[in-house]
């Protein structure tokens, strides 16, 4: 098992110090002087890679700034934290598990070895069984229990095993097989599974249930909830077979709930729930838009995994995005982080970045088990342009907090329609225009605005951005900018020295949740051993429900 060695603290770190000097200096700089004294600016702070294009010219960073990230990476030994995860080694030293999202889209012929073993042939093997079987729904060779076409498909899963998923089927759902429903059931209240199998036809109906360990309450329970239903329709134990397929690293479980091990695809303990929407969670995926579109996802994963681990610090867009948020997150006491995806498909990206970044990075002791003495992740949060802009984007023009913003566009439309896609994109320009260089009293006034409202309708500006283009929303893009954030969230959990691959923060609440469980379904008044407020809560729930 790989432990933790001591390590230096990262407020101890020289380039860390820099850092926060030269903060204070870039404090007072406005985004209005910064371009000012470089024309060159908006072109000079940009980086492409992959047909992914990074402006981050409009972030309250100077050179010096940027030089001095670079060195912080380097003194973290950024570098080497990446070859450690791409070669297979443990970096996940709580769980003692090897971190290989980046194995799950290594093209054939690489080699990845863990425990001895080389993972790329087993990754090519399930892949291909899921291709055969995709292939099967998508044509209607695969039949139900009765003989019909299978014509839903629906994802059962939870965290990583559904967002994943629907976020990349609403992606992608241009390019998915039309004549095909998808649904996506997460959450144990009722309400979720009720609503998702109302107009369906069980005799018509396939569900994945899909989950890493096979015991997660809420999936497990769903999963219970939809044999049934099935069956009711069905009738037959038999019918199980051609209605219910698992995705999931545990055979033991899967054979227990009764699916055939045949009908099971299966993934590994080194690829994490947050990380595993290119695994046999991509099931769905796959179903939707096919397995040459699936493989395409796979390639700009790919081809931006081998950027992240190639490119120079300077030009690597995972590592510039990773340590931008550093920056502001310990130096500018920014806590959040907006995703403002400007493409309707993107809706739930900003959903699926919550749990990736979060549930990484949402830890408050090193890998030493040393209590941080500086900020670790910050909250991401997000929804799409336009709509955000007549909800709450006034806060971050206008309110007291520093939000920076990651707006993400592309040139073409998928559905051209008239002037929608240049409006669109308008927005995207203005608003970062907006965010970083505002509008001063003065020029309020020279508007004729009364001296009372002045203040109003000042915007301060210097409030930063980075906007990411591409050419269009396709599976490989799509690819590309799911890896992009993983691996800016590897570096800054690099950077802060934390172990961005376990959750351990999940558990205490499960625990109570069970434990409570029992004591709300118990037919004798149980004996609450809780504080008074949730002794209090329960009762109320007993007496009332
Ligand atoms: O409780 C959190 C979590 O473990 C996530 O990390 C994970 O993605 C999700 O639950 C679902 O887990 P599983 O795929 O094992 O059902």
């Amino acid at each position: 098992m790989q432990t933790a060695t001591k390590s230096t603290s990262l407020v101890e770190i020289p380039a860390w110090k820099a850092l926060k000097a030269h903060a204070e200096q870039v404090r007072g700089t406005h985004l209005r002087d910064l371009f000012a004294q470089d024309p060159a600016r908006g072109e000079r702070l940009t980086a492409e890679a992959e047909g992914i294009f990074l402006d981050y010219s409009k972030n309250r960073v100077t050179d010096e700034t940027l030089k001095l990230l670079v060195e912080l990476a380097g003194q973290v030994g950024l570098r080497e934290r990446t070859e450690a995860m791409f070669t297979g080694q443990k970096i996940n030293i709580t769980e003692n598990r090897a971190v290989l999202h980046v194995a799950l889209r290594a093209p054939k012929g690489e080699s990845i070895v863990v425990d001895g073993e080389d993972v790329v042939p087993e990754v090519h093997k399930v892949l291909d069984k899921m291709a055969g079987f995709a292939d099967r729904v998508r044509s209607g060779a695969w039949r139900g229990h009765t003989g019909k076409r299978i014509k839903n498909v629906v994802n059962i899963g939870i965290g990583g095993s559904d967002l994943g998923p629907v976020m990349a089927y609403e992606a992608l759902k241009h390019y998915s097989q039309r004549d095909l429903t998808f649904r996506f059931i997460s959450n144990v209240d009722g309400t979720d599974f009720a609503e998702a199998v109302q107009d369906l036809d069980a005799t018509e109906t396939l569900f994945l249930v899909a989950s890493k360990t096979f015991t997660t309450q809420e999936t497990m329970t769903n999963a219970r909830s939809a044999r049934e239903w099935a069956l009711k329709t069905l009738g037959d134990e038999s019918a199980v077979a051609k209605h219910f397929v698992a995705i999931s690293t545990n055979a033991t479980e899967v054979a227990k709930f009764g699916i055939d091990t045949e009908n099971m695809f299966g993934f590994w303990d080194w690829v994490g729930g947050r990380y595993s929407m290119d695994s046999a969670i991509g099931l769905s995926t796959m179903i939707a838009i096919g397995p040459d579109g699936f493989r395409e996802l796979l390639a700009g994963f790919h081809a931006m995994d081998v950027h992240f681990r190639t490119a120079p610090l300077e030009k690597n867009l995972p590592a510039l995005l990773g340590l931008l948020t550093v920056w502001y997150t310990e130096f500018f006491d920014a806590q959040t982080v907006a995703i403002l995806p400007y493409d309707q498909y993107l809706k739930r990206f900003p959903a699926y970045l919550q749990q990736l970044t979060m549930e990484s990075n949402g830890k408050h002791v090193t890998l030493d088990g040393e209590t941080v003495s500086y900020q670790t992740g910050p909250i991401y949060w997000g929804e799409p342009g336009t709509n955000g802009q007549h909800s709450f984007y006034q806060l971050i023009h206008q309110g007291t907090r520093l939000i920076p913003c990651d707006f993400i566009g592309f040139a073409k439309s998928l559905n051209q329609l008239g002037r929608h896609h240049d409006m669109l994109m308008a927005n995207v320009f203005a608003q970062a225009e907006a965010l970083a260089f505002g509008k001063t009293a003065e020029q309020v006034k020279a508007e004729g605005t009364a001296d009372w409202l002045v203040p109003h309708r000042v915007f301060e500006g210097n409030r930063p951005s980075n906007t990411i283009l591409a050419d269009k929303l396709t599976p490989a893009t799509l690819g590309k900018l799911v890896a992009l954030y993983e691996h800016a969230v590897f570096t800054q959990g690099v950077v802060w020295n934390i172990d961005s691959f376990d959750q351990w923060g999940v558990e205490l609440g499960k625990v109570l949740a069970t434990k409570i469980l029992g004591e709300l379904e118990a037919t004798d008044e149980p004996k609450l051993d809780h504080d008074s407020s949730t002794k209090s809560l329960i009762q109320r729930y007993r007496s009332s429900k």
